[in-house]
């Protein structure tokens, strides 16, 4: 299921996001020639990245929040498009060299169906690269939301949630990549762990886009006292004696071809 965001936040609550897939993007080594596919491509700041490095190619981004898509919009150029699309609804057939995704698809729950879908979207010889939440991921985050959706003023609403992520362990991964049909798979982990500079800047985090699915589902009565709750226990768990406050990142990279 997806999730409406606002992007014009996002874009002031990415810092990290950002890094990590300018790292990908360096990595990916485009020779300039080809047609990328970014999935869950945010308010497009990365998409454009691409695109600047595609003199004769072209890139389109897809993602399911329209508040996103609005605000990646007058990225727009000869060779980069936007679309608003569910990356469960993917339905492409051999038109990509290449298949990228960024600190997204541990928001899809069925990654089966996913590796499927991406690999007909493909041309032969084409390439994949993911880097998405891994096993590890956010451990206070999820243990401070946890123990309040349990709270009695919340726990009704929450009772049979569907837990919103996906964060698999790199063996999981490997498994399912492998039975995928995608050829050299490659699975690895990595550790992106964080010390955001201020409280101000994980509140930023935690608002847009951390805590959206949970807010989901709430009343409007009870979604600020959730939130408020969630950002109270939130500092008091991981802010450092220097002001800065902690969480764990952890990743999952896929690397693999068609
Ligand atoms: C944390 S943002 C990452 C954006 C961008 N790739 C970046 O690295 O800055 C995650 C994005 O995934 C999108 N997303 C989540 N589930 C999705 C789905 N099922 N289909 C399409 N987009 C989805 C969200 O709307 C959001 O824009």
């Amino acid at each position: 299921m997806a999730h409406e965001f606002d992007g014009k936040k996002y874009e002031q609550a990415s810092a990290h996001q950002k890094e990590w897939g300018a790292k990908v993007i360096a990595e990916l080594d485009l020779r300039g020639t080809e047609s990328v596919l970014d999935l869950g491509c945010g308010d497009g700041a990365l998409t454009l990245q691409i695109a600047g490095q595609l003199s004769q190619g072209r890139v389109l981004g897809i993602d399911a929040s329209k508040g996103m898509i609005e605000a990646a919009m007058p990225n727009e150029t000869v060779n980069l498009e936007f679309m608003v699309m569910d990356i469960d609804d993917l339905d492409f057939g051999e038109e990509f060299d290449v298949v990228f995704s960024n600190a997204t698809l541990h928001w899809v729950k069925d990654h089966r169906r996913l590796l499927g879908n991406v690999r007909r979207a493909l041309r032969p010889g084409g390439r994949v690269r993911f880097d998405f939440a891994g096993e590890g991921n956010c451990m206070n985050f999820f243990s401070v939301v946890r123990e309040i959706m349990a709270l009695d003023r919340f726990a009704d609403v929450f009772a049979g949630y569907e837990w919103p992520w996906y964060m698999p362990s790199v063996e999981a991964y490997t498994e399912l990549a492998e039975e995928s049909g995608l050829r050299n798979v490659r699975v690895w982990g990595g550790n992106a762990d964080r010390f955001f500079p201020e409280r101000d800047a994980m509140i930023r985090w935690i608002d847009q886009p951390s805590i959206v699915p949970l807010l989901a589902v709430l009343p409007e009565s009870l979604r600020v006292p959730f939130r408020d709750e969630v950002v109270e226990r939130m500092v008091e768990r991981t802010l450092q004696p220097d002001g800065t406050c902690f969480e764990t990142f952890r990743r999952i990279n896929l690397a693999a071809e068609k």
